[in-house]
């Protein structure tokens, strides 16, 4: 979604529309009701439409430790193609969950199936789909990169081209005849990522892939992530870089203390929690009239003025008369910036003690 400020041709209101690049959209000026059509300036987006397919279904998983329930009666649905971020405190149930899709361990009780397929009862063949990267990840110490991708080559039935490939997308290009015993952590986490990606499988679960990494391996590991959701992956992954995870998921799930506490877009819980956008409006002259017409307004929350800005917290739908307000009172508006609510606030309300 994109907002964009536009200019009434007769009356000159700024107005904000928001809608996606390309989208042709109807307009009515608040002031002079002066209608027209605007087309959100971008490119419509490729992205393949996602089809209502479910790539892996969880359902009622309950894995508990010594009675103590790690995972409780969670059940979620990734859709096939989409990215699904998978987050919650330490301790939640995130690394559990992910293990009993690959029943690595031993549910209690519930079902999953990967593209349809029991895992429990068809395991081997439900995890062809799949490539896995652990939370810790782990290789033969004693072996380069190249040896150890060739290994997992051959069970995945991938060429050793594409093993001389990944290493070097994934920046290990020049690590030679360094055994990976001496890797660290860093480089651990990109051939990691490298096993995962092998023979391009069409779902990817990754269980912090971006741990340990520096800013330009969590870029890299996004920007492959990005590529392969491209190229119609499904991508389960699981993280703390909430920043990183607002920009790149279709819907997100938050687990805290073994229970999924929500399931939905970014922008949708933040609506159910009712989180507001902030805008930040620069202007001209900032007098006293102008910031009482702002905050007398129905449905803005908060006004706060720094030197010629005013931070403003409010509701969605009063951006654009907020704006108005200002116009009316006389100011010139310099610069607008509007901050939608974030993960990091989503996810802070989802898992409060
Ligand atoms: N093998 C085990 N034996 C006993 N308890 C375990 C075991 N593995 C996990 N647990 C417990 O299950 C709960 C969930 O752990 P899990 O590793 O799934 O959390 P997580 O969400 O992945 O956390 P983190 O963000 O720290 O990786 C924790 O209380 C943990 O102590
Ligand atoms: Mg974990």
């Amino acid at each position: 979604m994109v907002s964009q400020t536009v200019k009434c041709p007769s009356c000159k209101t700024i107005m904000i529309i928001t809608g996606e690049p390309g989208e042709k959209t109807s307009i009515t000026c608040p002031s002079c009701e002066q209608k027209g059509v605007f087309t959100i300036p971008g490119e419509k987006s490729t992205a393949p439409t996602l089809s209502q397919q479910t790539a892996i279904e969880v359902s009622g998983l309950r894995k508990t430790y010594n009675h103590v329930p790690a995972v409780d009666n969670v059940s979620f649905s990734v859709n096939k193609g989409e990215i699904f971020g998978f987050l919650g405190p330490n301790g939640a149930g995130k690394t559990t969950t992910i293990k009993s899709i690959l029943d690595l361990i031993h549910a209690d009780a519930g079902s999953i199936t990967i593209n349809g397929i029991d895992v429990r009862t068809r395991g081997k063949e439900a995890k062809k789909y799949v490539g896995y990267m652990p939370e810790k990840v782990a290789f033969y110490d004693n072996l380069t990169a190249i040896q150890n991708m060739n290994f997992y080559a051959e069970i995945k039935h991938a060429s050793k081209q594409e093993c001389v490939s990944l290493i070097n997308e994934l920046g290990l290009g020049d690590t030679g005849k360094k055994r990976v015993g001496k890797f660290s952590k860093g480089m651990l986490q990109r051939l990691g990522m490298a096993r995962a990606l092998l023979g391009s499988p069409p779902i990817l679960i990754l269980d912090e892939p971006s741990g340990g990494l520096d800013p330009r391996g969590v870029v890299l590991i996004r920007d492959k992530i990005l590529e392969m959701k491209k190229k119609g992956t499904t991508i389960f992954v699981s993280s703390h870089i909430l920043s990183e995870i607002q920009e790149i998921c279709d819907r997100v799930g938050i687990i805290n203390k073994g229970v999924l506490v929500a399931q939905d877009s970014v922008e949708s819980l933040s609506k159910k929690l009712n989180l507001k956008p902030q805008m930040s409006i620069t202007l001209d002259k900032l007098s006293p009239a102008v910031e009482d017409a702002v905050r007398n307004l129905p449905g803005v929350e908060h006004v706060v003025s720094k030197g010629n800005t005013l931070e403003i917290i409010c509701d969605g739908a009063m951006k654009a008369k907020v704006i108005l307000a200002i116009t009316n009172a006389g100011a010139n508006i310099q610069n607008l910036q509007t901050k939608e609510p974030s993960l990091e606030e989503v996810f802070m309300r989802y898992t409060e003690a």
